[in-house]
């Protein structure tokens, strides 16, 4: 029977775009390969493909595609009115427009942080700078409210760390997932959930990334 006149075929069809989503996967280690916060976003987004088929995946490689890092021309441009903006200061908004257009089309975004010295790598930390925009993503209410404007969205946390740590001495939660966490939420992100990597220093190291995201 063709598909056309096969009425489960279609409505299956119709289901998976019901059910797709755009994915977006934020890479921020310089390890290629070799990384396990990669890997671990990878497998976060094996489930999420099988939980909504169809589903569309956007890679931000922030190492490969370094974001630049804010400036006074930047800063001043970011404030001023859309209308009176000279080209020379549109362009210096662009980079920050494309990241902003593509997190703004994003309904789940994986986002990769490997600790590096006890916090976040550079280029993510550079990443967060271009995105946090008034008028894009925070806006002041006219009773002086502040809200974050990325509504609807989900983020999984791919985070890794080569030591293992304990209650009194934390750096994955105090730098990484609070961190994190508290600039999500200040652009309007409620959803964050974060997955844990520790050791992957440890001689010993084995780590089974399916079973890590076996709750998604
Ligand atoms: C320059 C550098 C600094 C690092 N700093 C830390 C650190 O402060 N704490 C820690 O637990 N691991 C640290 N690590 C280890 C990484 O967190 C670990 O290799 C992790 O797996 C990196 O994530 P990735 O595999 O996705 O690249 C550091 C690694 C490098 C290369």
């Amino acid at each position: 029977m063709s598909p056309f006149l096969n009425p489960n075929r279609y409505r299956a069809k119709k289901n998976n775009y019901m059910l797709m989503k755009n994915l977006l996967h934020i890479i921020s280690s310089p390890m290629g390969n070799y990384s396990h916060s990669i890997q671990l976003g990878n497998a976060i987004i094996k489930k999420l493909v099988l939980k909504y088929p169809g589903s569309h995946i956007t890679e931000r490689n922030l190492i490969d595609d370094r974001p630049p890092y804010l400036d006074g021309p930047q800063i001043y441009a970011s404030f001023k009115d859309g209308n009176n903006i000279t080209e020379e200061e549109r362009q210096k908004l662009g980079y920050s427009d494309t990241l902003l257009s593509e997190i703004r089309n994003a309904d789940v975004i994986i986002l990769g942080a490997p600790m590096y010295n006890f916090g976040i790598h550079a280029t993510l930390k550079a990443y967060i700078d271009q995105i946090v925009r008034l008028g894009q993503t925070i806006k002041y209410q006219a009773d002086g409210t502040r809200i974050g404007l990325l509504t609807d969205k989900t983020v999984y946390l791919a985070i890794t760390a080569g030591g293992s740590y304990n209650q009194e001495f934390n750096p994955v939660n105090d730098y990484i997932v609070n961190h994190l966490t508290a600039i999500l939420k200040y652009i309007g992100i409620d959803d964050i959930q974060p997955l844990i990597i520790e050791g992957t220093k440890k001689p010993d190291f084995k780590v089974d990334y399916d079973e890590i995201c076996r709750n998604i």
